[in-house]
């Protein structure tokens, strides 16, 4: 469980063409993770970026590299995106046959490791899992685009995981991901949601530090402040 929430912007809804921008707007802001969206256009049905992105901007920033493989066979790719930099990497539940071998690799190496699941993938199929993981990834919309609408549906997994986590001792950050603005933020973070992503409710927002400044301020009682 993380002490205070975390915004990780994903820079899949930045300018590409300006990703260094993009990387000094996140440094000026409150936001401590960057996550970066990689895509196989096999796992889904869209091509974006590899270990060459995640090591080019490594330099610009200390922030935490929170690295979701939205791919078939990620356990190929490990190593590429531990030398290249990130922090933590998370693989869909979906796309893994061996799930707990290739988490314990990824903790081997000193990284996060977490697991994610789609909005169709129940958190019952997790319970192996559950035990040595150090993050799991809750989709609110399918993978693929930045821009969707929140699947309201799937919100109820954040509370499943949170009240799971707090009964059994477990001890992984609960992250959500996808269509989270101003408007619903508060949604997830009061089911239980440590690390908020987001894209476009950044990105596209005309005053994205403030955004992340409203939901990092994010308090039980107080609901927040909207801005
Ligand atoms: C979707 C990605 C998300 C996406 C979030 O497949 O995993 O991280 O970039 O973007 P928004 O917040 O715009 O839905
Ligand atoms: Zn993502």
């Amino acid at each position: 469980m993380a002490d205070k929430i975390i915004v990780a912007p994903s820079l899949l809804a930045a300018d590409l063409g300006r990703l260094t921008e993009a990387i000094e707007l996140i440094e000026a802001s409150c936001a401590a993770w960057i996550h970066f969206d990689v895509m196989d256009g096999i796992f889904v049905p869209n091509l974006t970026f590899g270990p060459r992105l995640v090591a080019a901007l490594r330099p610009l920033s200390k922030k935490f590299f929170d690295v979701h493989l939205m791919l078939v066979e990620p356990e190929r790719y490990i190593e590429d995106f531990f030398k290249a930099g990130a922090d933590g990497l998370t693989l869909h539940w979906e796309a893994l046959s061996e799930a707990v071998v290739c988490l314990k690799r990824i903790k081997a190496l000193g990284l996060k490791a977490g697991i994610s699941i789609v909005p169709s993938t129940p958190v019952r199929l997790l319970s192996d899992i559950l035990p040595i993981v150090d993050l799991v990834l809750v989709m609110t919309v399918n993978p693929g685009f930045a821009g969707q609408k929140l699947i309201p549906d799937c919100l109820i997994k954040i509370e499943e995981l949170a009240e799971l986590r707090q009964k059994m001792g477990y001890n992984y950050i609960l992250e959500v991901d996808g269509g989270i603005n101003l408007t619903n933020y508060y949604h997830v973070l009061a089911r239980g949601a440590d690390v908020v992503v987001m894209g476009n409710g950044f990105f596209k927002s005309p005053n994205p530090l403030e955004v992340a400044k409203a939901i990092v301020a994010w308090t039980k009682d107080g609901r927040g402040k909207d801005v």
